[in-house]
């Protein structure tokens, strides 16, 4: 069994979305064991992006993620990783297979609706930053 952080970032909850990416995720068999709705600081979301500081897109992309409420879930299952990566598609949603989130939703590379972690170990450290244990539900 495996976790993954999942983001709805601030374009999918001002555009109606946290109910639809929700559903994919459930009618695709991931289970939802932590959700919140938070707004980060500048501070934060340099925090959380810190592996693309030297990105030339690193101040759009944290100006972007501040803009606006977003919804940090840790979803659980089977290969939950790759799942969820496979029902986001491509980071930019032109290159997103038909049917992904991103192809149905996003309008940009950087306003693309969802954020997964990619592995592992980046799972672990997301998760960390936006939950604790107590708020984590074993659900069996
Ligand atoms: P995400 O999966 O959250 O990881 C990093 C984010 O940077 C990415 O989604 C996009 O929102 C944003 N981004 C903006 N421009 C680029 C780019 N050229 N390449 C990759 N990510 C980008």
């Amino acid at each position: 069994m495996e976790r993954t952080l999942s983001i709805i970032k601030p374009d999918g909850v001002g555009h109606g979305l946290i109910g639809e990416v929700i559903r994919r995720f459930e009618k695709n068999g991931i289970k939802i064991i932590a959700m919140k709705m938070v707004h980060l600081s500048l501070d934060d979301a340099r925090k959380f992006y810190a592996v693309h500081k030297e990105r030339p897109f690193f101040n759009s992309l944290t100006a972007f993620m501040t803009s606006g409420p977003i919804v940090p879930m840790i979803l659980e299952g089977e290969n939950v990783i790759e799942k969820n990566r496979t029902l986001m598609g491509a980071t930019n949603y032109k290159d997103a297979a038909e049917g992904t989130i991103r192809r149905n939703f996003a309008t940009d590379i950087e306003k693309n609706i969802v954020h997964g972690s990619d592995a592992p170990e980046t799972a672990a450290i997301e998760i960390k930053f936006f939950f604790n244990e107590l708020e984590i539900c074993e659900r069996g």
